[in-house]
């Protein structure tokens, strides 16, 4: 891989912020330019860099894509409004449900319905209405590393892979943070001002719940998963876990409620102690928390009878279901 990696222990965030808003003002020059904030930490802190290179110039934009956990958008909106950042927020959750219908193969999943609806459709449309020529976009070093070996198609991998954004959606990419891992990227967040909430979010995935939910994924499977999501967060917040998340499994199984057979959903919890997510390990949670867990899920996500705790370690498995 020809990019460089600047690891933690070399990372001077001072000097790294100075050189990246300078590349940015370079890239840029006098156009527009546009980025879309997922509220991760890395969106976060290219939209700081941006901001800090371009003012005015760089328009930010959340993409709605009904794929977000809850009450999500209106979080992100109050936490850069606070920081003096101008959100807009763009509803294509038709769109991106529309791409996924009737998809259930990962990697179709991400490639169909989401990078292509979020770069062809989606973020095509912001750059024309904006007049932007450039997307900057949190892309970062772990992200072009499993893309690059093959491990797993991450949706904001293009030119490390051969395809020239400016030929494929008519428009630049500059990546601010290709060069950090995650530990790197949350240094970066705090020296950029961003608040705590923020630089220590744990990771969240690009496919968003997408990636979450094995097999097609409906607005109805959608729900099931945030809701499912909203538990474990609510229970796992403060834990010290790398990431942690729920996912909906397709097959269904018997089980009883209220006297009665319900053949029911089931959903699995992962929780992850992890420094980079290239490797991982299932956290050794109190079994009073898992059972929390299961009795909230059971009691709060309509349809589910069983829940699950993943213990494999990555790799083999994989930090996300899909
Ligand atoms: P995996 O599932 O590959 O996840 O073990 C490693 C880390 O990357 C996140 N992830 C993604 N992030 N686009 C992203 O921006 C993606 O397609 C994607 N897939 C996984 C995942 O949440 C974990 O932190």
């Amino acid at each position: 891989m020809a990019i460089q990696e600047i690891s933690i222990s070399e990372l001077n965030t001072g000097n790294f912020i100075n050189d990246q808003v300078a590349s940015i003002k370079a890239q840029v020059g006098n156009e527009v330019a546009v980025n879309a904030l997922s509220g991760g930490v890395d969106s976060a802190v290219v939209t700081m860099l941006g901001h800090k290179a371009l003012g005015d110039k760089l328009k930010t934009y959340f993409v709605e894509n009904g794929l977000m956990r809850e009450g999500e958008a209106q979080q992100i909106v109050k936490w850069f409004a606070d920081l003096g950042v101008k959100v807009e927020i763009i509803d294509a959750k038709k769109k991106f449900f529309a791409g996924l219908k009737g998809i259930t193969d990962p990697e179709e999943k991400r490639e169909k319905g989401i990078t292509q609806v979020f770069y062809k459709d989606v973020f095509a449309e912001l750059v024309k209405k904006s007049g932007a020529k450039v997307l900057l976009q949190g892309t970062n070093y772990t992200d072009v590393e499993e893309t690059a070996a093959g491990v797993k198609r991450q949706h904001n991998v293009f030119e490390q892979i051969g395809i020239d954004p400016q030929k494929a959606f008519g428009y630049k990419v500059v990546e601010p943070i290709l060069q950090l891992r995650k530990p790197a990227v949350r240094a970066v967040a705090r020296a950029v001002g961003l608040p705590k909430e923020i630089s220590d979010r744990p990771p969240f995935p690009g496919p968003a719940l997408a990636a979450r939910v094995i097999g097609e994924a409906t607005p109805d499977r959608i729900e099931t998963v945030r809701k499912a999501t909203k538990v474990v967060e609510d229970e796992l917040a403060g834990c010290g876990a790398f990431q942690y998340l729920a996912i909906l499994h397709e097959d269904m199984v018997t089980g009883i409620r209220n006297h009665a057979r319900e053949f029911g959903k089931q959903i699995e919890v992962r929780c992850w102690d992890s420094q980079d997510a290239v490797t991982a390990n299932p956290t050794e949670l109190p079994f009073s928390t898992l059972r929390r867990i299961a009795d909230r899920i059971v009691e709060e996500v309509p349809g589910v009878v069983s829940v699950t705790y993943n213990i494999a370690t990555k790799p083999p498995s994989c930090i996300e279901a899909v």
